[in-house]
């Protein structure tokens, strides 16, 4: 190894300019995709548009976005097998668990042939729309339901919400969905896009590369905190009780889950732009006990180590006050998140080299073998 290899090594990457990219920027006080600010996405775009933003590189006309919209639902209904290893997966198996068998399923009966860009962006698609299906799918079968099928005309968020519950969602459920959506979608060289582009490199399949993708997301230091957020929120029954916990747990060093960021030292963006619709579905819900859970481990974690929460931390209460399950949180990160790491995989694809580092070795120096009758 030579020393200026070693002069780069920094624990956890961190800091380290692993690649280019040109699908979205992380800065400690901007988040944009490809040129768009999250602000601006999150107030005026819907999910759909933002999803074409990430696979065409730009926003859609709206000739362009019907088109896709039309070509996210013909890929909305799960191959019959998929639907039966749904139906094989234990219900006690972790929802990230589910997923990464039941996308590696839908990959044995990709419908879309051969290889090259336009075959990952429809793949892409494929899975996208597939996703949701699977995670309400799921739901149906664990509450001892028949799956729903989808329903024409509504929106992204509104279909799965629709599919999981059997009922049409209401404005505002819709809404924070379809915003949760957005937020979630993509952030530059994070864990699992960067696992998603590290399979991606040694010329894998597209499948493999979003397995990986969802198995590196699952981890509650990455996408499996909004679950493990909202577990300790359900905990307590008032604020007060809450913060005496959060004193306790800060004074012993424990991880808060949904709060801190290896990037965003000042906050993140996209928990503030979620935390008022978390407290409207609090409100909506006369549930402000939860509310008051929430500000108090908030204002603990900011008076005593001034760490801000991540998104993660308004987002699991935001499903939570829509009834939805906590095991389905982190799942549908997913749903949202195959749109960036379609993208890194596409990039990756159209610029490739292997992704190897090296290590610092820190085991024995070179030793003599010594036969199994002299150890
Ligand atoms: C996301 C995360 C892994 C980033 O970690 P990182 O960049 O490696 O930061 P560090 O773990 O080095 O943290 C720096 C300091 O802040 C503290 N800290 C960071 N996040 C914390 C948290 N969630 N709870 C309590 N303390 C935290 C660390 O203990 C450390 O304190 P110290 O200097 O006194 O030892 C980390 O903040 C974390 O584990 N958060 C909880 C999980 C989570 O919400 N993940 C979702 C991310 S979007």
């Amino acid at each position: 190894m030579s020393s200026t290899a070693e002069e780069l090594y920094r624990p956890g990457l961190e800091g380290i300019i692993a690649g280019e990219t040109s699908v979205s920027t992380v800065e400690q006080d901007d988040l944009a995709y490809r040129g768009y600010t999250i602000e601006d996405l999150s107030k005026h775009a819907s999910f759909e548009e933002v999803a074409y933003l990430l696979l065409y590189d730009d926003l859609p006309t709206q000739s362009q976005l019907d088109g896709f919209v039309a070509q996210i639902n013909a890929h909305r209904e799960l191959p019959g097998p998929v639907v039966d290893t749904l139906r094989a997966i234990p219900q006690n198996v972790n929802g990230m668990d589910m997923l990464r068998t039941a996308v590696s399923m839908l990959g044995h009966f990709d419908p879309i042939a051969g290889e090259g860009h336009d075959q990952d962006v429809e793949r892409a698609i494929h899975v996208l729309a597939a996703v949701p299906t699977m995670i309400a799918t799921r739901l149906r079968l664990g509450a001892g339901q028949d799956p729903v099928s989808p329903k024409p005309g509504l929106s992204h968020a509104g279909q799965f919400l629709y599919q999981a519950f059997g009922s049409e969602p209401t404005a505002l459920h819709e809404k924070v969905l379809d915003l949760t959506l957005t937020l979630y979608a993509e952030h530059e060289y994070n864990a699992s896009a960067f696992a998603a582009r590290v399979c991606t490199s040694t010329l894998s399949d597209f499948y493999s590369a979003i397995v990986s993708g969802i198995g590196t997301l699952k981890g509650p230091l990455h996408g499996g905190a909004n679950e493990a957020a909202m577990e300790m929120i359900s905990r307590f029954g008032s604020g007060p009780e809450a913060e005496a916990w959060a004193h306790h747990a800060i004074a012993n060093k424990e991880k808060i889950m949904g709060f801190g960021h290896r990037v965003y030292k000042n906050g993140d963006h996209r928990a503030r732009i979620l935390e008022p619709y978390t407290r409207q579905l609090g409100e909506a819900k006369g549930e402000q006990f939860r509310v008051d859970v929430y500000d108090a481990i908030k204002d603990t974690m900011w008076n005593e180590k001034k760490i801000y929460p991540n998104v993660d931390y308004p987002c699991g209460l935001a499903y939570f006050f829509m009834d939805l399950p906590i095991d389905v949180y982190t799942p549908l990160f997913v749903a949202s998140r195959v749109t960036g790491w379609a993208a890194h995989i596409i990039e990756q694809r159209s610029n490739n080299r292997l992704i190897r580092p090296r290590s610092r070795y820190v085991g024995p120096a070179i030793r003599p073998y010594k036969p199994v009758s002299e150890r």
